[in-house]
């Protein structure tokens, strides 16, 4: 099977249903064994990771980022669709909107940045003028089922985690000029584009960020958001999928030349 696309899933998205010939794959790379699912779906071969493990086990902090996107890299992948629970930081972006991010701010704090360290690898700066893939953004924004609200651009700040923020900090994110705040799309975004893969992150808003509603954050409020638009997000991915059976046509795969 030719599988070139890849599903990272967030926060309630542990399995796609939808997927035929489902196997599941150790891949091994310098920093660790991956663990993921391949199969079909309208004969497009595609990978799926659950990013906090099947039984949402790995907190942000803790998830082998280098490792999943070296796994992906290892088996072909040419694109990757991350989904992402995040809180909203704008009253106007409420609980059930879907956000295609297209610029991140980085507030982690201890993750790897990079797979260009040690001592015989080079310094590299890899570009980051346009974070997210153009192309599979587009492709997305095409794709949305009917009655979803889906934002075509949108700021991704990414804390450590793994607690909520407190009130002073969303205040100042949305000052910045963040959109929605989540605890993992840094550094998976980074190492995505440094390893030259297309990637595009599906924000779903769970929640509005600490202080913005008056009730306390909680998880389960994070799990119940997710589930109940599940199906919105399953859709996007299945409308998604059948567009990606070329090779793509932006500029992503040549981020550092000689890779
Ligand atoms: N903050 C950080 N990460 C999140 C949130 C939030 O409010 N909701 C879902 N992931």
């Amino acid at each position: 099977m030719d599988i070139k696309v890849a599903i990272i899933g967030g926060t309630g998205v542990y399995d796609l249903d939808f997927l035929s010939e489902k196997k599941t794959t150790t891949v091994s790379t310098p920093f660790g064994a991956v663990s993921l699912q391949t199969g079909l779906y309208q004969g497009i071969g595609t990978a799926f990771l659950a990013r906090h493990g099947h039984d949402h086990s790995v907190a942000p902090h803790r998830i082998n980022y280098q490792a999943n996107l070296w796994a992906l890299k290892t088996l072909g992948i040419q694109r990757v669709l991350a989904t992402a629970a995040v809180g909203s930081l704008r009253r106007e972006l409420p609980p059930g909107h879907l956000v295609l991010v297209d610029q991140f701010i980085d507030f982690t704090k201890q993750r790897p940045l990079t797979f260009f360290e040690g001592q015989d690898s080079p310094v590299v700066h890899t570009d980051f003028t346009e974070p997210y893939c153009p192309e599979l953004r587009r492709y997305l924004l095409e794709s949305a089922p009917a009655g979803c609200w889906l934002h075509n651009r949108g700021v991704y700040v990414c804390t450590e985690g793994p607690r909520f923020e407190t009130p002073a900090e969303i205040r100042l994110f949305a000052q910045l000029g963040g959109d929605v705040v989540g605890m993992t799309g840094i550094p998976e975004v980074v190492l995505a584009r440094e390893l030259g893969l297309c990637y595009a992150t599906i924000a779903l808003v769970t929640n509005y960020g600490a202080g913005l509603s008056s009730q306390p954050l909680t998880h389960q409020e994070v799990l119940e958001c997710q589930q109940a638009n599940a199906n919105n997000l399953r859709s996007l991915l299945q409308n998604t999928l059948p567009r990606l059976k070329g090779n793509p046509g932006c500029q992503c795969r040549k981020a550092n030349p000689g890779l």
